[in-house]
């Protein structure tokens, strides 16, 4: 596995649509690309990652919404020992999407403040549509149907966004997206 870089705005790679995965292509590369795209994720550390972000225009997304683990025991927040905070212990749930499809978007929406790998430092809320039923294919090509509620509603739209070469900042208004951009690149000078 490997870490592998993430594409960041205004990189236009980020603008181009993604090709699906074909049945002859479910194989040992894809495999290692998905395995880069978590560790990837989790290193960053994000929720979602899609394939273009890591430059490959491939329809291949990896979610992993890591709630906290009520069962386990708060960890040490660092390995300083002096510092005493406590963390909670984050479940790995990891959830691959292949060349996923949206077949009935509810009419009702909900808003989350999104924020994106590529966007870094910035967040804005956005509004979706509430619950939607996603077909797609895992990593052995086998097709699957599930609806999706709450955070992994708002977070697989958001990944297959980036499928179409759409951010989440062009959901915002032209005015909210500058402002994004203005911000982003004065943290970018000031680093
Ligand atoms: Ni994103």
């Amino acid at each position: 596995m490997a870490i592998r870089e993430i594409l960041e705005v205004p990189d236009p790679r980020l603008k181009v649509v993604s090709e699906p995965v074909s049945e002859d292509e479910f194989n040992d590369e894809l495999k290692t690309l998905v395995e880069d795209m978590y560790e990837t994720m989790y290193d960053a550390p994000g929720i979602g990652l899609a394939a273009i972000q890591v430059g490959v225009p491939k329809r291949v997304l990896v979610i992993d919404l890591q709630p906290e683990d009520p069962d386990a025991e708060p960890e040490d927040c660092c390995s300083d020992s002096g510092c005493g905070e406590k963390r909670p212990v984050l479940k790995k749930e990891p959830r691959t999407f292949i060349n996923p499809v949206i077949v009935d978007p509810a009419e009702e929406l909900s808003t989350y403040q999104e924020g994106c790998l590529s966007v870094p430092e910035i967040y804005a809320d956005v509004d979706r549509p509430a619950t939607c039923t996603v077909k797609y294919q895992d990593l052995d090509g086998n097709h699957h149907e599930e609806t999706l509620e709450g955070l992994m509603a708002t977070c697989i739209q958001h990944e297959m966004d980036h499928l179409e070469g759409i951010l989440f900042i062009d959901h915002l208004s032209r005015l909210k997206r500058q402002m994004a951009l203005k911000k982003l690149k004065k943290i970018r000078q000031a680093a």
